[in-house]
C-alpha cells in the first residue's frame, strides 16, 4: 500500500492508473478503524480496480466542546489494517493540504434542507464541514465510486443529494451497519463508554428493533411509538437526542402511502453520543 501526503504525490498515482484503464473506488474515513470501517473498504475492493482510502480528523465538522482534542489518532494500527484489507492508496493529507487558509477561510459546501435537520440540529454547521470535506477529497481523489456506512445514515443521505445537486461524477454506495455480536452498532466512539455504559448501549438498537416491529405489525401512530422509545431510553439511563421515523430516500416525515422508512436515533450515554439507524418495510 502507497501512502501520500500531499495533492501532487496523489495525484500523480492517480493519473497513473487512469491511463491504464483502471476503476477507482474511495473509502474516506477519520481514522480509528474498526470492522465497519474495513468492510467498506473490502466492498470498494469488490466494485474497483483501486482503492484509495483516506484518514483525516476534520476539524470542520467538529462543534465547541466536543471531541476534535480527543478524538483517536491511530495511524499505525489503521496503515495495518488498510493494508490487510487490500488497500491500494492511503491518503493522510496534512490540514494545510485540506485547508490551505485554514477552516474559517474555506469555501463551503452545503446542503441546507437536510443538514439542518435531526443530528443536524444538535450539532450545528457538522454536517457543513462533513459536505466540505468530503466534496474537496472528491475533487482530489476524483473516484468513480465512493463508499460510506448505513450506520451514519443522515450523512449518507446528504451525501447523495450533494452528489445529485452539483452533478458530481462519483456514484455513492452505502454498506450495512457493522455491528459487535450484542447489537451495538460499531463506532470509533465505543472506546469512550464506561463498562457500565457498554453493558446498556445495545438497549439504543433493541429498542429500534422494537419500535420496527410494532410499525410492521400496523402501528401507524409513528408520535406515540417515537416518543414510547424515547421515554424508554430515558429509563434505561440514557440521555435521548431524538427517535424519529422518516422516508428513508430523502428522510422526508412518511406520510401513510410511505413503505420505505428508516427510525434514527441519537443518546447520550455518559458523555458518549451514540446514534444508529434501522430500515422499516412498512408496506
Ligand atoms: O464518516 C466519517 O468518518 C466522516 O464524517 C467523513 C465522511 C470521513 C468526513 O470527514
Amino acid at each position: 500500500m502507497i501512502s501520500a501526503r500531499t495533492a501532487a504525490d496523489l495525484r500523480a498515482r492517480i493519473r497513473e492508473w487512469r491511463a491504464r484503464g483502471n476503476r477507482i473506488a474511495f473509502v474516506p474515513t477519520m481514522g480509528n478503524l474498526h470492522a465497519g470501517h474495513l468492510r467498506l473498504v473490502r466492498h470498494a475492493r469488490a466494485v474497483a480496480d483501486r482503492v484509495v482510502a483516506s484518514i483525516f480528523v476534520n476539524p470542520m465538522q467538529f462543534g465547541p466542546g466536543e471531541d476534535f482534542a480527543s478524538y483517536p489518532r491511530t495511524l499505525e494500527a489503521d496503515s495495518a489494517a488498510l493494508m490487510e484489507a487490500d488497500a491500494d492508496l492511503l491518503f493522510i493529507p496534512d490540514i494545510d493540504v485540506v485547508y490551505p487558509r485554514g477552516p474559517e477561510q474555506m469555501t463551503r459546501v452545503e446542503v441546507p434542507a437536510l443538514g439542518n435537520i435531526l443530528c443536524g440540529a444538535s450539532r450545528p454547521g457538522h454536517f457543513s464541514g462533513v459536505t466540505t470535506v468530503v466534496a474537496k477529497l472528491f475533487n482530489l481523489v476524483q473516484p468513480d465510486t465512493a463508499v460510506f456506512g448505513e450506520k451514519d445514515y443522515q450523512q449518507l443521505v446528504i451525501i447523495r443529494r450533494m452528489v445529485e445537486d452539483l452533478n458530481m461524477p462519483v456514484s455513492i454506495e452505502g454498506v450495512a451497519t457493522v455491528r459487535e455480536p450484542d447489537g451495538l452498532a460499531m463506532s470509533s466512539r465505543n472506546g469512550y463508554l464506561q463498562a457500565g455504559e457498554r453493558a446498556s448501549a445495545p438497549r439504543l438498537y433493541q429498542l429500534l428493533c422494537e419500535l420496527r416491529d410494532r410499525v410492521v405489525a400496523g402501528e401507524r401512530d409513528y408520535a406515540a411509538v417515537e416518543r414510547a422509545t424515547l421515554e424508554a431510553l430515558a429509563r434505561a439511563g440514557f440521555e435521548p437526542d431524538y427517535v424519529s421515523i422518516r422516508r428513508a430516500a430523502d428522510l422526508a416525515p412518511p406520510g401513510h402511502a410511505d413503505q420505505a422508512l428508516r427510525v434514527l436515533a441519537a443518546a447520550r450515554l455518559g458523555v458518549t453520543r451514540l446514534i444508529d439507524n434501522i430500515h422499516i418495510s412498512a408496506g
